[in-house]
């Protein structure tokens, strides 16, 4: 196994994706073609998709959230829940993830940079997000009942901007990193921006690299180390959990 010494200094920065969730049953976004019932995943999560067809769009959620019902953590969540106990502030996990496991593992130090499925927003008014569990039925669009435009997931889709906030805590922890900055990638496939780029804002800033996914992902040249294997057993490994 290679050395990933967290030891002194070393501040650890950990981007996740859907791998991650994979061994609790959560299907990953690209593994199947990056098709949904034949529509392409940028379809149904995008501005656009949503403003030809909101119907498919909550259609495409509601089965996620569905699918989510009685899901669980598995040992790789629960490994970075033990390594931010380590490492305390040095610590920070950026996840592509909107299922909402990292939490409830127990990560806290953490910045859910897509959103969460698990939560709703109008599409036009500036009513807050709330938390929504409601799978809707084929066909329904829920309506705000602020200002009655169309309900839709909180979530940063295609085309959509993260968080000011989110890209500033990232560009904080790195800078008080610096040279000590240990960047560790999980169950990406390291096609989707600005998380993809990570990796190159950790090189440039003098750190070590990691990988841990089932397979080369397409940004697997610019790391490192990389670990191939499933993550609930590759990471626990990794960070001597
Ligand atoms: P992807 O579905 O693109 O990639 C998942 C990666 O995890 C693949 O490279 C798999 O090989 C790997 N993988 C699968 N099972 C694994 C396991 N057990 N252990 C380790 N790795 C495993 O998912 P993301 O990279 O997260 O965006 O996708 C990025 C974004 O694109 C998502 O956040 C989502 C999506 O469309 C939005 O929803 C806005």
């Amino acid at each position: 196994m290679i050395p990933l010494s967290l030891d002194g200094a070393a501040h650890l920065l950990v981007l996740t994706g859907a791998g991650i969730s994979a061994e609790s049953g959560v299907p990953t976004f690209r593994d199947a073609g990056g098709l949904w019932e034949g529509h392409a995943v940028e379809q149904v999560a995008s501005p656009d998709g949503f403003a030809i067809d909101p119907s498919l769009v909550w259609r495409f959620y509601s089965q996620r959230r569905a699918g989510l019902t009685g899901v669980t953590p598995n040992l790789a969540h629960h490994a970075l829940v033990e390594a931010e106990a380590r490492l305390g502030e040095r610590f920070l996990l950026v996840t592509q993830n909107v299922d909402g496991l990292h939490p409830l593992a127990g990560s806290r130090r953490m910045l859910e940079m897509h959103g969460n499925i698990m939560r709703t927003r109008c599409s036009a008014c500036d009513r807050a997000p709330f938390e929504d569990r409601t799978a809707y039925g084929d066909g329904v669009v829920p309506l705000c009942d602020r200002c009655s435009a169309p309900l839709r997931p909180d979530i940063v889709w295609f085309g959509e901007m993260i968080a000011r906030a989110t890209l500033a805590a990232i560009d904080a922890f790195v800078r008080a990193a610096g040279s000590h900055l240990v960047f560790l990638a999980v169950g990406t496939s390291g096609v989707v921006y600005p998380a993809a780029g990570l990796v190159d804002v950790a090189r440039a800033a003098g750190g070590r690299s990691f990988l841990v996914n089932a397979e080369p992902p397409a940004n697997a040249a610019r790391f490192d180390h990389i670990v191939i294997g499933p993550a609930g057993r590759a990471l626990p490994a990794l960070l001597g959990a």
